[in-house]
């Protein structure tokens, strides 16, 4: 298949999120994710892998689509220790099948690696599938979600992947980065449009610093050097990282072709997740994402998953390389976030005009990260389609695979398939056309 899938290019001004209800949840305290397994039904683990065929759909399913919907998150086996956080669970994958107005198929797998727990995200580039996440390679899938292995690019790739690499739409390239505790703590890398592994370049920074995402515009890379911090001492207890208020708070701009980074102090924060970034006329890059503070970081990060509410808010950057200067704003006041286990809505955000336009699931109902895949005939940026996996706090109820009009998120789903079981919530999917 063609590195230009159609799943590649996010539109410039679409960012579909998940909110959060103002209800607060009645979890507190919690650290171990025997306790998330109790407090949120949504993401309980299921405890084996099925399939099945011809699932029934509601709705008409547009017929351009022909290809899979896959989606990664951490499903413990039966009987595993529970990880002592939420993102430590071994992956777990699940795949519907759309052709020709049809589901033809629905799967799930775990990612049997020995080495990785690779549930974060999924990845197709250059006819490959990975199961990704960021703290080791990536873990090579084959087309019916079994697990091959550890994939290194010929033995190019000598660090960790990042689970939010980017496609150049322009060029069909992939940039990622590798981050850890090891020196060097940041490692650029790009692979050309055939999968060759063609350059990697450390990036100097002070630490390690937990960076699960970055940016690229047409010209520059964009780095996210926040204070959360390789913390040596929660090693063997949870995610070592945590909250610094003396490392500092940078955004760095860097040529796309490698080179010196242009770096910018900014107002406290930190960032799990882009929404999206360019470059003005002026040669000025803004970057949108959402910005968590020092309170809700804190407060939330032990126990991720469990809240009902996100603290974290959309945000706007402007780094100006020609001055070196910075302002930033707020864009929103409605907690979001990509993975936030209580989102009972899908929040389509336009980026120029800042309109947004919501789909409330209804009770009970909480929605998966929405992937957008351009209409066949789309002539504008935001025609197209948001598939997303949602799944229901009442365990008996199947999950659904919702697809809604991006250029009409508010009205309901254009098709909804249901599931032949409960899904828990997960991170990231993608959309591997078949085309
Ligand atoms: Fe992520």
């Amino acid at each position: 298949m063609s590195i230009h899938s159609r799943s590649r290019s996010r539109p410039a001004s679409v960012i579909a999120y998940r909110r959060l209800p103002r209800a607060p949840s009645p979890t507190t305290a919690a650290s171990s994710s025997s306790v998330i397994r109790r407090s949120s039904p949504t993401l309980t683990p299921v405890p084996d892998e099925l399939e099945a065929h011809d699932l029934p759909v509601e709705g008409t399913l547009p017929p351009e689509l022909d290809g899979r919907y896959l989606r990664n998150g951490p499903n413990p086996r039966p009987g595993e220790a529970a990880p002592p956080h939420w993102f430590l669970g071994r992956g777990m994958l699940h795949g519907v099948r759309l052709k020709e107005g049809r589901a033809l198929w629905y799967r799930n797998r775990w990612v049997r690696s020995e080495t990785s727990a690779a549930n974060t995200a999924v990845l197709h580039h250059s006819g490959r599938l990975f199961a990704l996440i960021e703290n080791t390679p990536p873990v090579e899938i084959d087309d019916e979600l079994g697990t091959i292995g550890t994939y290194d690019f010929g033995g190019r790739l000598t660090t960790a992947m990042t689970a939010h690499p980017k496609v150049d739409s322009e060029t069909g390239e992939l940039h990622f980065f590798g981050y850890g505790p090891r020196p060097p703590h940041l490692t650029y890398h790009r692979l050309d449009p055939a999968g060759n592994l063609v350059h990697s370049e450390p990036v100097a920074v002070p630490a390690a610093t937990m960076m699960h995402d970055f940016a690229i515009t047409r010209n520059h890379v964009v780095w996210l050097d926040l204070p959360v911090v390789f913390d040596r001492e929660l090693v063997g207890r949870t995610l070592p990282y945590s909250w610094s208020d003396s490392y500092g708070v940078r955004l760095g701009v860097m040529p796309k072709s490698g080179g010196p980074v242009q770096w910018f102090d900014v107002e406290p924060g930190y960032v799990f997740h882009v929404g999206h970034a360019s470059e003005d006329a002026a040669g000025r890059v803004v970057l949108t994402a959402v910005r968590w503070g020092r309170e809700g970081f804190t407060a939330d990060w032990p126990t991720l998953g469990v809240r009902d509410e996100s603290p974290a808010h959309l945000h706007e950057w402007t780094l100006d390389p020609a001055t070196g200067t910075v302002t930033e704003r707020a864009l929103d006041d409605r907690g979001v976030e990509f993975y936030a286990v209580g989102a009972n809505e899908i929040i389509k955000y336009d980026a120029t005009s800042g309109a947004a336009r919501t789909d409330y699931l209804g009770a009970g109902w909480r929605a998966g990260e929405a992937v957008f895949v351009p209409g066949a005939e789309a002539t504008g940026e935001d025609e197209g389609w948001l598939i997303s996996i949602a799944g229901h706090t009442d365990p008996a109820v199947p999950a659904r695979l919702l697809v809604h009009d991006a250029t009409a998120v508010e009205k309901s789903p254009v098709a909804t398939v249901t599931l032949p079981r409960r899904v828990p919530l997960g991170f990231h999917g993608t959309w591997v056309d078949a085309g």
